[in-house]
């Protein structure tokens, strides 16, 4: 070979191999010199801990209830979270100042290991009253926007280190089967492609380099089949098989260790009888050695005492939520496993291992508090402003006859009807200031009624209970939808719960009412999944699912009066009828045995070819 050849084909040797290696790596990732030396610091100090001090690093509590003073130091804790419950402080800063006085108390300790704050900041840092709250992700997914979702994220994390917190339990990366599911809304689709390039953009957006005040250390949950369950049951069972629980919901997770997600959380259900705490076959085989998976898998709630204390450590869980009484037996019943080698010491310093890799990531040791320049950075206008435009193009318009859409901003009188177009609580769902959701609007929101009022010049009439006669209105619009849930509070079930796949009776008779006087009406759908609204959607010239929208409800008057299109195509193929849940998986789409009444991916527009 031409010797002058071989130099340039060396180099492309050595492009092709990075290139191929760096289809591995993304634009965040570390370098391997980093990560090097980044491992190399671990292992120095793992050397140099007691048992104690390992166990205390794989302990999660609430900050609040599960510890009193100085305990922090006295257990060793690795990690501190707010859930529902006291809040920190009346403001972001004194949310900081209790932080950094928990950090201060764990630097205090012999090795003065920092503390992970996390915080389920699932759509903005939605435990703050006055943050900028997004779409749930089942919007997002609507949306469909990997700049705008991982610009979003971006939002999150810095909101979130505002209030003190270095890590995030987000995205959800469930790809839910049924609506039944009480957490369907947390996900973003029922189609995997989706879900992995917004799982990808999101984590992105939430991590970066990860060395800097904005970023935040992201989790993909649950890991696997939260939204696989028989009948949508919340930590239930799954009984779809195995092989077709992984084939569909796997290439999230993938994704997540592709991007370097610094967490994965593990599952409420069962796959084949086994709690997927205690899955060693799916945690540690799967998730850590076959994908390669090198962060925190942390458990979720109780998860040591509900599904077997020394069995989650040994199927590969690294961190434990122990809360709700669960820090003494864990700490205690985890230092006689050991001892007893029930567990093996290379599993706790397998732990241990990726937990202070995640600290190192972070740039802890070095930068142990929040930035206090950000707390200024809270809920302020740009940020809202990406919220408000991710509310836009989540926005699906179902139907528009008689193209009645979008309204005449110059139109007499409008009428707006229902509770849901005055609460930005409603409009916002469950995980917004409470873990349950807000029954009344919250610090900094705008509801839908407030946008119309802003966009509309003439009369607007708001009519709250949907009983009023106005024969001489341009058009009504008319709000319904779900009231928030979490959890398993959302789920279904057997129908006779609060929940239900229709509409509630009065709202079905505030579109009645109305289409009944001859009036052009536009409903809009605020709901955490598709429901089934046949009778509603023939009732109503026009009609829009608006998903669970966030603080930024002034959103939806900018597109239904066409300041803007329509963008937002379906995440979920609409259901057509009940019957179509009458199956333990749900709808199920994917063998045709049953046709949706819109497909995934459908969304009419203002401009006839862009259907
Ligand atoms: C909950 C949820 C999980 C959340 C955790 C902490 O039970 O399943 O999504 O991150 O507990 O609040």
């Amino acid at each position: 070979m031409n010797k002058s050849l071989r130099i340039p084909l060396i180099a492309m040797l050595l492009i092709g191999c990075f290139s191929i290696m760096g289809c591995k790596q993304n634009k965040y990732t570390l370098g391997k010199l980093e990560s090097q030396r980044i491992n190399n610091k671990v292992a120095t100090l793992l050397a140099q801990m007691t048992l104690e001090e390992k166990i205390g690093q794989m302990t999660q509590v609430r900050h609040f209830y599960d510890i009193g003073k100085g305990d922090v130091a006295a257990k060793n804790l690795g990690s501190a979270i707010h859930t529902q419950g006291p809040l920190p402080g009346k403001n972001a800063a004194e949310w900081q100042a209790k932080f950094t006085e928990l950090q201060k108390e764990a630097l205090s300790t012999r090795l003065g290991i920092p503390l992970l704050f996390g915080v389920d900041a699932v759509h903005g840092q939605n435990t703050y009253n006055g943050a900028t709250i997004f779409p749930h992700n089942i919007g997002m997914g609507a949306a469909a926007n990997l700049e705008l979702a991982e610009e979003a994220a971006r939002i999150t994390a810095l909101e979130s280190q505002a209030c003190g917190f270095n890590w995030v339990f987000a995205p959800c990366v469930a790809i839910p089967l049924n609506e039944k599911w009480g957490r369907f809304y947390e996900a973003y689709a029922e189609d995997a492609q989706l879900t992995t390039d917004l799982t990808k953009a999101y984590i992105n957006g939430l991590q970066r380099h990860l060395n800097d005040s904005t970023t935040v250390l992201a989790t993909a949950k649950h890991y696997i089949g939260d939204g696989a369950t028989d009948y949508g049951i919340e930590g239930g069972s799954s009984s779809i098989a195995n092989h077709e629980m992984m084939k569909r919901l796997i290439d999230p997770y993938k994704m997540a260790v592709q991007q370097g997600a610094g967490a994965v959380m593990t599952s409420f259900n069962t796959i084949d009888g086994l709690p997927m705490h205690a899955h060693k076959a799916l945690i540690t085989d799967t998730l850590k050695n076959k994908l390669g998976f090198d962060g925190i898998v942390i458990s979720d709630w109780k998860g040591y005492s509900r599904f077997g204390q020394a069995a989650i450590i040994n199927a590969g869980i690294d961190m434990v939520m122990a809360v709700d009484g669960d820090l003494g037996l864990f700490q205690n019943g985890l230092k006689k496993a050991v001892e007893e080698n029930r567990v093996p010491m290379s599993r706790i310093d397998d732990a241990v291992t990726r937990i202070l890799r995640q600290k190192y990531r972070l740039g802890l040791f070095k930068n142990p508090f929040p930035a206090k320049s950000l707390t200024t950075a809270i809920g302020i206008p740009e940020h809202r402003a990406v919220a408000r435009q991710a509310v836009r193009e989540s926005l699906v318009l179902l139907k528009n006859e008689d193209n009645i859409l979008p309204l005449n901003k110059a139109a007499s009188k409008i009428v707006v009807v229902g509770a849901h177009a005055n609460n930005s609580g409603y409009q916002s769902g469950g995980w917004t200031i409470n873990w349950q959701g807000s029954k009344t609007s919250y610090n900094g929101a705008t509801t839908i009624l407030d946008g119309i009022k802003q966009v509309a010049q003439g009369t607007v009439i708001y009519d709250s209970l949907g009983q009023g006669s106005h024969p001489d209105a341009d058009a009504v619009i008319i709000v319904v939808g779900e009231t928030p849930y979490a959890e398993f509070f959302g789920d279904i079930g057997d129908g006779k719960g609060k929940h239900q796949l229709t509409l509630s009776d009065s709202q079905q008779h505030y579109i009645s009412h109305y289409a009944s006087q001859g009036l052009k009406v536009v409903t809009v759908l605020v709901s955490g999944r598709p429901l089934v609204v046949n009778k509603q959607l023939a009732q109503s010239q026009a009609f829009v699912a608006a998903w669970l929208p966030g603080s930024e409800g002034d959103g939806i008057a900018q597109v239904l009066f066409g300041e803007y299109d329509f963008k937002g195509k379906l995440p979920h193929s609409w259901p057509k009828s009940i019957t179509d849940y009458n199956n333990k998986f749900g709808p199920n789409y994917w063998d045709n045995s049953i046709t949706p009444l819109f497909p995934f991916g459908y969304g009419l527009t203002y401009r006839p070819q862009d259907k």
